[in-house]
Formats: structure tokens, C-alpha cells, sequence
């Protein structure tokens, strides 16, 4: 089938309920119609996730966005500077058909993002509507960057799946609320300093817990246990390397070079994770700064701490 085939016959799957395998840039995707809660029943069901942790409402442009969510301006500012791309926004929300109260695990807000992979572009124009695309992993395990590993976790739950190569980015979108004072709820591949730079300063995410109950569980989790700021790996541990000190086993990026290992991470981790007789995966110290906190944020929580 070619590219357009596929893109009617996902869209023709969402229409009447059903689940599709989205790639995005950041990460895979499973999706489904916001607006249907039955389908959005099924996503949660597929992902082993918490109801009521709230799902992203993908748009194709901020026309849809607006038409979903209340901009301010500073929601006008930022979209306009990083969409269609790896950036979230929760917002109040405008209308409540359009994304169900299940989508929302029940709040007065939305998260919304319009994504700029090539093949999302495509399906969110076909469909017409938003779509829910939590990351296509099963609930607690690390999110897929590539077809194969979206396929495996949440492949069996869909009608349809789209194969667009393997994610660009890596990481899952940043996300930002713009509820009173701006907060960044999750770090990701837009940085903090590019957002402060046009709305000003962020608050952390922790105070503000409770309005993102996806951040109060150990997320991203491989099996094995992660040593995180190893210096090098004990005897039965899988090295996870950085930068061109260590040996043997997995490197994020030789070369040190944050943006290749964001698009490496969630690869790496499960590809470690499958090593035979290892009793723990050690990870090299990754630079706090630009997106390597978006890594680190990702590389603690992996670890099962959680803040
Ligand atoms: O990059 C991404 O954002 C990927 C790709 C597929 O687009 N999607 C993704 O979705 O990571 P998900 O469901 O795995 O993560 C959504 C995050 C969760 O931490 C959730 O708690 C938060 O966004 N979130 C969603 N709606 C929210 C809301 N109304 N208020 C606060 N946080 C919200
Ligand atoms: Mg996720």
C-alpha cells in the first residue's frame, strides 16, 4: 500500500472507533478519536494506564488548537515559535465535546500540541478533528522511538499502524502549563531557556503536581535497575556510556552530543535492558543543561526516583 492508502485507511479506522500506531517526532503514538470516549476507553485500556492520567490533544495546526483550548497570548507566542513541533500546551479548555471528559481524566484543562512529523501531519488533516496520542508504550515502560518497539508494546490493540522510520527527536514532547503563572510540567526537546526567552520565567513542575498526576509515577521503566552518575560498570552491569569515556556496551553518544543521545535514549535503555545475565544497566553523568535536562529528568525517573 502506499502512503496515501494508509493515511484513509488509519483515518477510516479512527473514524469508527479504532486505535492507530502514529509516529511522531518525538516519540510513537497510539492514537485515537478525542472526541469518542469508547476509543479513548480502549487507549488506556491498550497502555495499562491510570484513567486518570490526562491525554494529549493533537491538532494539525493552532487554528484546531484554538478552536479546542483558550489561547493567551503567551500560548499565541509560543506556538507560533515552536508548531508544529515538540512542545505541549495545557490550557483552559473551549470545547469539551472535542476532547471527552475521559480524554481529561476529568480536569477543566487540555493539553494540546500540533506535531510536526510528516505522516502525523497527514492523518491529523485526514481525520479532521483531534486526536488523543498518549506514547504508545504500555503504562510505566520506556516510550517507543521506533515502529518495532510501538508495534510490540501496543501493536496487538490497533486497526491500523503507520511506519514513519525512526523518531527524529527521542524524547516526549516538553510540556508547559499556561494556567496562572507559566509552569514546565515536563522538560523536553524545546529547552527551558528557549521558553523563558519568550514568556519569561518558569515555575517547577513540582509545586504543581497534582495539576499533571502523569508525573507522580515511576515512569519510562526498564526491567533491570539503573545506576545513574557511574562513573564506570561494575562487573555484572550493562555500561550506558557518554561522551567518549567507558567500554564495552551501549553510548548514548561518543561524541557527547545531547541530541543524539535523547534520539538514542529510549532505544538504548530497552536494547540494555535485554541483556542476558546483567544484573543492572549504569549510566554515564549526562550535562544538566539545554536538553540534557529533559534526559536526566527522563534518566531519574527510570531509575524509580520521582519528583
Ligand atoms: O511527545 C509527546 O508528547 C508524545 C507523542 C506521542 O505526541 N505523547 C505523550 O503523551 O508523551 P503521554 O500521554 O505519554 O504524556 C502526556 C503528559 C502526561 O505527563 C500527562 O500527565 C500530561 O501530559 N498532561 C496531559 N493533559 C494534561 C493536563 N490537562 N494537565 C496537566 N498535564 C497533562
Ligand atoms: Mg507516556
Amino acid at each position: 500500500m502506499d502512503a496515501t492508502a494508509d493515511i484513509a485507511k488509519a483515518a477510516a479506522a479512527l473514524k469508527s472507533g479504532g486505535l492507530v500506531i502514529l509516529p511522531t517526532e518525538t516519540v510513537y503514538g497510539l492514537a485515537a478519536d478525542a472526541a469518542n470516549p469508547r476509543a479513548v476507553a480502549a487507549v488506556y485500556e491498550a497502555k495499562g494506564r491510570p484513567s486518570f492520567n490526562p491525554l494529549i490533544a493533537h491538532v494539525a495546526d493552532i487554528t484546531t488548537a484554538r478552536r479546542i483550548a483558550r489561547f493567551d497570548d503567551r500560548a499565541e507566542r509560543l506556538a507560533a515559535a515552536f508548531w508544529p513541533g515538540p512542545l505541549t500546551l495545557v490550557l483552559p479548555i473551549a470545547d469539551e465535546a472535542a476532547v471527552c471528559d475521559l480524554a481529561r481524566a476529568g480536569l477543566d484543562t487540555v493539553a494540546v500540541r500540533a506535531p510536526g512529523h510528516p505522516l502525523a501531519q497527514a492523518l491529523l488533516k485526514a481525520f479532521g478533528g483531534p486526536l488523543v496520542a498518549p506514547s504508545a508504550n504500555r503504562s510505566g515502560r520506556p516510550s517507543p522511538t521506533t515502529f518495532a518497539d510501538a508495534m510490540e508494546e501496543t501493536g496487538a490493540s490497533t486497526a491500523a499502524a503507520l511506519d514513519g522510520g525512526p523518531c527524529a527527536i527521542g524524547l516526549e514532547s516538553t510540556v508547559v502549563a499556561l494556567l496562572d503563572q507559566p509552569r514546565l510540567l515536563r522538560p523536553g526537546a524545546v529547552t527551558r531557556a528557549e521558553i523563558e526567552a519568550l514568556i519569561g520565567p518558569l515555575s517547577e513542575a513540582e509545586a504543581d503536581a497534582r495539576r499533571s498526576p502523569g508525573r507522580l509515577t515511576r515512569h519510562y521503566a526498564p526491567n533491570l535497575p539503573l545506576r545513574l552518575n557511574a562513573e564506570e560498570p561494575r562487573g555484572d552491569e550493562v555500561w550506558l556510556g557518554f561522551g567518549p569515556r567507558g567500554g564495552a556496551g551501549f553510548n548514548l553518544s561518543p561524541d557527547g552530543d545531547l541530541t543524539e543521545a535523547a534520539a538514542n535514549l529510549f532505544a538504548y535503555l530497552r536494547a540494555a535492558d535485554r541483556s542476558l545475565g546483567a544484573a543492572g544497566i549504569a549510566v554515564a553523568p549526562i550535562p544538566d543543561t539545554g536538553l540534557g535536562e529533559a534526559i536526566n529528568d527522563r534518566l531519574r525517573r527510570a531509575a524509580g526516583f520521582v519528583g
